[in-house]
């Protein structure tokens, strides 16, 4: 046969068989007609803007990002639908119906719903995020214990030494990638926090390129260095792989559009190099192998009583394993895989969103002189400057801090959607939504809304003042960055804490400015979390204080 007619039949193959697969989706399409239209049809009353079929609204995040929640709020109203896919939404975008939602009706409320992303990640679904019923109740019971005042204020010397690590990278350089610089750092403080394990990724130099990180942590630390700088390239990609728009991988496509094809797609693109599904799926893996071996080897040495007094040891995986092996029905509850996924989500849970919020903080502060010169006022005041704040210094002294970090999660909210799914029928805001409705609370619509918020798109920390009108005539829940009721954050007080502390090591010894290289307007991947789309760069200065 000829190149030419070999190419022509090549080409025919090829068409038959995507005709052959086209004409299969659409017959299981057909097939599957009823579940996949019957979540919309429960809540067509619910107003919303027009959607495309299979992909729903999805493109509008694509195109504007969760700025589309705004835009959507003002055009159709405090509640609205929002299709991820086939899969319908009812965003609730009001400061009132949020606490109805959240607290008021939280029976009815209870759980998360768990998306597209999540359902293609195992690793994920045991932690206390997305587990249900009696189980998170026991489960959040137990991890609450550990986060008590007392608890969070014996933390601050690990935070402090991380902290200080991390600040002598920062002393190093001129320019540098901060929020890589902060990714490490906190990952740090979580790893001795809540594993007692240290992972020394702060120890790494940052290259202002973040490409280059590998390289020269190979060329300057040997071997432990490359391990932890793989870690934290895999623990970044586990993170923000999780896409919650149209540019995830093929499987988390798959299940926003046609839920019943996501197995298989992931089955099959995750053996194939290259793919997506494939890096996620290695990601998920390794970090899944790194914390079962930290879990088994912790263990291990509590089980041969290795460990001097391993119940005083207070950090998370000391605990929850000493919980476990004081009763019958601990021992049911957490069984090692649920162990390994809550270790594992705390890793996750704890770092992206704190390292996000500290990153906001240097950027905006750097943006904004008069802010900064009240700051530096704020903190120099505070001495003697190599003195360690207590957590009562943190809460009292610093209130102008306190200010500035709340604005910062205000303008740049990490995690502006929160997910609910209704476990029975409940009416929100007039409307009756049945059992099994994902309810998604709108924190970032709220923080941007001029009604709580005036002038929304100026940085302003005094807004929070205590003893302004502003903040006095606000409502309550309408600045609600780590969520809302009994399913609130868990780690809220902890990563204040280490933010402040943070913020008060670095401003006590530099300043910062934008580098040239930095994007502007900043650029956001949104995924299960957000994230900086190129990375937050800037440039250092060593203060010289009179
Ligand atoms: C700036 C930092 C953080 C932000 C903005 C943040 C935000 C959030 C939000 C919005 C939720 C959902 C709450 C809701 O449904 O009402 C949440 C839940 C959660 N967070 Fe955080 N978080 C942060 C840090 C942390 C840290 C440091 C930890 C762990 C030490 C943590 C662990 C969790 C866990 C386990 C949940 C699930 C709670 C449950 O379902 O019962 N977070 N967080």
């Amino acid at each position: 046969m000829e190149t030419g007619e070999l190419l022509a039949a090549a080409a025919e193959y090829a068409a038959t068989l995507m005709a052959m697969a086209a004409g299969g989706l659409l017959v299981m399409m057909v097939a599957y007609r009823p579940s996949l239209w019957e979540p919309y049809w429960k809540v067509r009353h619910v107003p919303g803007p027009m959607t495309l079929p299979l992909i729903g609204h999805l493109h509008l995040v694509a195109g504007r990002g969760p700025d589309v929640f705004s835009e959507l709020a003002r055009k159709h109203g405090p509640v609205f639908r929002f299709h991820m896919g086939r899969q319908p939404l009812v965003v609730v975008a009001d400061a009132e119906l949020c606490k109805e939602a959240g607290v008021k009706k939280f029976k009815s409320i209870p759980n998360r719903s768990i998306p597209s992303p999540i359902a293609n990640s195992p690793i994920h679904q045991k932690g206390l995020f997305f587990t249900r019923g009696s189980r998170w109740t026991a489960m959040r019971n137990m991890i609450i214990s550990i986060y008590q005042p007392k608890h969070l204020a014996s933390l601050i010397p690990t935070m402090e030494s991380c902290i200080e690590r991390a600040a002598k990278n920062v002393g190093g350089q001129e320019e540098l990638t901060f929020s890589d610089l902060s990714l490490s750092l906190v990952t740090d403080v979580i790893g001795q926090a809540a594993f007692g394990t240290d992972f020394g990724l702060s120890k790494l130099p940052v290259s202002p390129d973040t490409n280059k990180g590998d390289k020269t942590a190979g060329a300057d630390t040997g071997v432990e260095a490359k391990t932890s700088s793989e870690f934290i390239k895999m623990h970044m990609h586990a993170t923000t792989s999780l896409k919650m728009d149209l540019s995830g991988s093929l499987s988390i496509l798959a299940g926003m559009l046609v839920p019943f094809l996501q197995e298989p797609f992931r089955r099959v693109l995750g053996r194939i190099p290259g793919m997506g599904d494939y890096k996620i799926d290695r990601a998920n893996r390794t970090l899944r192998a790194q914390m079962d071996r930290i879990v088994a080897e912790r263990e291990a040495a509590m089980e041969h009583d290795l460990l001097a007094a391993p119940q005083q040891r207070k950090d998370f995986l000391s605990v929850v394993l000493t919980a476990r092996a004081s009763n019958k029905s601990s021992r049911e509850l957490l069984t090692p895989d649920y162990i390994s996924a809550l270790t594992y989500e705390h890793l996750l849970a704890g770092s992206a969103t704190t390292a996000f919020t500290l990153s906001t903080v240097l950027y905006l502060v750097a943006k904004h002189p008069e802010v900064e010169e009240k700051l530096l006022r704020e903190i120099d005041g505070v001495g003697p400057s190599d003195r360690v704040p207590t957590a009562e210094d943190l809460q009292t002294k610093f209130p102008y801090l306190d200010q500035v970090v709340k604005e910062s999660m205000r303008f740049y909210m990490v995690s502006p959607l929160v997910a609910r799914e209704t476990c029975e029928p409940v009416e929100i805001g007039g409307y009756t939504l049945p059992k099994g409705t994902w309810v998604w609370l709108a924190p970032g619509v709220l923080a941007k809304d001029p009604k709580n918020f005036p002038e929304p798109e100026v940085f302003r920390p005094e807004r929070f003042d205590p003893n302004g009108e502003e903040e006095k005539g606000r409502h309550p829940y309408a600045f609600i960055p780590f969520g809302i009721g009994p399913r609130a954050c868990i780690g809220q007080k902890f990563s204040i804490q280490e933010i402040k502390l943070s913020v008060i090591h670095l401003y006590r010894h530099y300043v910062f400015r934008h580098s040239p290289s930095m994007e502007s307007p900043l650029q956001f991947q949104f995924s299960i979390v957000c994230n900086f789309k190129y990375g937050v760069k800037l440039q250092v200065i060593k203060r010289h204080k009179a």
